[in-house]
């Protein structure tokens, strides 16, 4: 395989023109691409800033779990969004139309099939692909900023690191195909995606429908952990805000907007 190097040039080059990636900001090395970006954000980063990453000192997962990939392994990347036609409510919006570009994209470029699990985890096989981890600041009661951190395993193989908890769970791109994959067009094919998704989000498109249909979690019994407690049911469905609706053993549905599902056989 040709040298995998990221550069902010090789990655500003393949998106000229775009929202998203109007700004680059490339590192070999960083704490985490979202801490970086929200920096960037309060000094008045435009929408479509882009903070990607070779590797992460302190990558962040979702509930407060942290986020390993060995250096120039996978895609590490953060994205600003101003989204002023979205209440804070409605941030996950962003987080539907990113996991859903990111699936398109990946599917398009490796023939691989990518479901998502709820809310938002890239799967293959039932294993994980990558993760979105998705903050946002507020004014008032408006969103001023939303970030969106995603991070997709590429060339790194979870059977070779001796931990057969991971090696059951996660899976990777290279790991799929069988061979090391380049990450600049798989980058440049994702952040493309994410740019058409957004532009038609913001015209009023409804991506709640794809979003949906990619969902492995529907239909199935799930155990669901939140800040509030562990809830035990059906995932009857999914509502626009990319909320979880689950029906309760005793026939009442709850509506759960943040949280980590687990199938149960
Ligand atoms: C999860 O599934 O728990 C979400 C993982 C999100 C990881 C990405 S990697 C790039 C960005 N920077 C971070 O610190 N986290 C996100």
């Amino acid at each position: 395989m040709l040298p995998d190097v990221l550069t902010r040039e090789a990655i500003e080059a393949g998106l000229s023109a775009r929202l998203i990636g109007r700004r680059v900001h490339h590192f070999v090395t960083l704490d985490s691409t979202n801490d970086f970006l929200a920096k960037l954000a309060e000094e008045g980063a435009p929408e479509g800033t882009l903070v990607s990453a070779d590797e992460q000192t302190a990558g962040r997962g979702r509930l407060d779990r942290s986020w390993l990939a060995p250096a120039g392994s996978c895609l590490l990347f953060s994205l600003l969004f101003r989204p002023a036609f979205l209440a804070p409510a409605q941030a996950q919006r962003l987080t539907m139309t990113c996991s859903l570009a990111a699936a398109e994209a990946i599917e398009a470029e490796t023939g691989l099939e990518v479901g998502l699990k709820w809310p938002n985890d890239l799967l293959v096989g039932g294993r994980k692909l990558g993760g979105i981890l998705t903050e946002l600041a507020t004014q008032g009661t408006a969103l001023d900023y939303v970030i969106v951190g995603i991070g997709l395993n590429v060339n790194v193989d979870f059977r070779a690191g001796g931990d057969p908890a991971l090696a059951d769970s996660a899976t990777s791109v290279a790991q799929e195909m069988g061979r090391p994959f380049p990450r600049l067009p798989l980058f440049l094919a994702v952040l493309r995606r994410i740019d058409e998704r957004y532009l038609a989000l913001q015209e009023g498109d409804s991506l709640h429908g794809e979003w949906a249909a990619r969902l492995v979690t529907l239909g199935q019994p799930v155990q669901v952990t939140t800040a509030e407690g562990q809830y035990t049911g059906r995932a009857v469905g999914v509502d626009e805000d990319g909320a979880l609706l689950l029906r309760l053993p005793d026939g009442a549905t709850v509506r759960i907007l943040a949280g980590d599902v687990t199938l149960r056989r």
